[in-house]
């Protein structure tokens, strides 16, 4: 059960590929764990969930009470002894939902110094990501927000990969390096490049030649019936099929990576 966690520069079409890779990996069978680790969430409206479900996910962060019980400190507070390994095994099941096969958990914003603060709510997020990845039989999607510093030494040394998204342009791809960069500080085992937005074979050859070093297992082209679902809170998956294929052969691309 692949665990994936999705990552590049904002905008580029992070939470587009975790959309249409959870509906995949769900249609062939998979149980799926879809994670919004963005505090601006939005992972709901890709995978085109009605709005009333998606506001019944509850973002982790935000439990102020839960997080109390389970660290042993509010959060918020630093500087405090805590646990940094609360129980979270029952969060997944107690505060996600599940629509058309795919369980969709919101970590929510932790308010104090940012995410890679040692507070107890990054101490509560950074542990449940583990368990997931640790401990769960389902394929694991993590749309992250851009940057990698939030996911700490533990889990990413868990997540099977980094699938970064890039568009043809410098920015994305300087960001792509920066982040390969990243990822081997921190001990993540493996990343892959997925070009987005892409026109043309030239747009293609940009992008490969782009990034030594850096293996680029797929390309999704620009559509602009992508913007239009997005607009329209339209999964994804159902919203542009050709999109779909081509996610089909990243999918099949990144399973035959692992397996090789
Ligand atoms: N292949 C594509 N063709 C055209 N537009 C696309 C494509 N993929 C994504 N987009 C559009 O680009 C915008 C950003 O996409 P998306 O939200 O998936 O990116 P993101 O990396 O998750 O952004 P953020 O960093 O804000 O979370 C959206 O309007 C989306 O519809
Ligand atoms: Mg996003």
């Amino acid at each position: 059960m692949s665990k994936i966690a999705i990552t590049g520069k904002g905008g580029v079409g992070k939470t587009t590929l975790a959309a249409l890779l959870a509906h995949i990996y769900a249609e062939a069978g998979n149980s799926v764990i879809a994670i919004d680790a963005d505090p601006a969430a939005s992972l709901a409206y890709a995978l085109g969930m009605p709005e009333d479900l998606a506001a019944q996910v509850a973002p982790v962060a935000e439990m102020e009470e839960l997080i109390y019980e389970r660290t042993g400190a509010k959060p918020g507070t630093t500087g405090g002894f805590f646990k940094l390994n609360p129980r979270v095994d029952d969060i997944p099941d107690r505060f996600s939902v599940l629509h058309r096969g795919v369980r969709l958990l919101q970590l929510g914003t932790i308010s104090t110094g940012g995410s890679g603060c040692i507070c107890p709510e990054s101490a509560m997020l950074k542990t449940l990501v583990t368990h997931v990845i640790l401990y769960r039989d389902e394929v694991m999607i993590l749309d992250m927000e851009a940057g990698v510093e939030h996911l700490g030494r533990a889990t990413a040394g868990a997540v099977d990969a980094f699938l970064i998204v890039v568009e043809p342009g410098r920015r994305s791809l300087s960001t792509a390096q920066t982040i390969q960069r990243l990822a081997a500080d921190i001990g993540v085992a493996r990343c892959y490049a997925v070009g987005n937005k892409v026109r043309n074979e030239a747009d293609r050859d940009y992008i490969r030649s782009s990034l030594p070093g850096l293996p680029v297992i797929g390309f999704l082209s620009a559509n602009p019936r992508a913007v239009e679902a997005d607009i329209r809170g339209q999964a994804i998956f159902d919203a542009v099929p050709e999109l779909v294929d081509e996610a089909r052969e990243i999918a099949a691309a990144f399973d035959h990576a692992l397996a090789g």
